[in-house]
């Protein structure tokens, strides 16, 4: 079973109370959910492969560290996972991005694929995929699952916002990927909403409702 991070850190806490705010109005939140994308980047990147590399400084020869050359991608899950890309793209500029769309059907809550493009060399890449929301896990397992069709190996989950049963369902489906999350809340409701969660974070980033 791979690593679950459930950040504690207060300005994510901070951040993830206003973007909770039903007042919050589509701007404020949008920038909020790619900042809080952005610290949980750079928590889900520790684990980066680093090699030395010779520098002079203005004042004498030494050994730095640099990123190892490891190819990244950045695959959110449509459409809310759009919102977490430009946070992501801050600390890891050069990753490739794909795209897989997904809708949960409102009646089953199975969700639904109707997009998937990806980098052409998706197998060879380290794989960070996000979506804001994971309420029953079932886009997120199937959003993994696709990616391990297309050869990907190593991948990893971020979130902001978690229910406990998602997050169980995900471990189980997929213990090899590391999760990120934001915050982990009490349970679902009887739509599939997380409660206390935020409300349809697809809604509140595009402005559609
Ligand atoms: C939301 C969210 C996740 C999914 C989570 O997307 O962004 O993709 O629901 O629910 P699950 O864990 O139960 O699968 P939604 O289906 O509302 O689509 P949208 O992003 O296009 O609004
Ligand atoms: N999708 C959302 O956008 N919000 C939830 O609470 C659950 C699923």
């Amino acid at each position: 079973m791979r690593k679950v991070t459930i950040m504690d850190h207060p300005l994510i806490r901070h951040k993830i109370g206003i973007i909770r705010d039903q007042k919050t109005g589509t701007k404020e939140f949008r920038e909020m959910v790619g900042e809080i994308a952005m610290l949980e980047c750079f928590e889900s990147t520790r684990d980066l492969q680093l090699e030395d590399v010779e520098v002079k400084t203005p004042i004498a020869a030494t050994t730095v560290k640099r990123l190892a050359g490891k190819k990244l991608a950045i695959v959110p899950i449509l459409r809310a996972g759009l919102g977490m890309v430009p946070g992501m793209q801050t600390l890891i500029p050069s990753a490739k991005v794909g795209h897989i769309g997904m809708y949960r059907d409102p009646e089953t809550l199975k969700p639904v694929e109707y997009y998937c493009k990806l980098p052409a060399d998706v197998e060879e890449r380290d794989v960070f995929v996000v979506d804001p929301m994971l309420a029953t896990g079932g886009s997120a397992i199937d959003a993994i699952s696709q990616l391990k069709k297309h050869g990907c190996k190593n991948i990893r989950f971020l979130c902001i916002i978690a229910a406990p049963a998602g997050l169980e369902a995900l471990q189980k489906a997929h213990p090899d990927v590391d999760i990120t999350v934001g915050a982990l809340d009490d349970h679902l409701d009887e739509h599939g909403y997380i409660v206390p969660g935020l409300g349809d974070a697809g809604d509140r980033i595009f402005g559609t409702k």
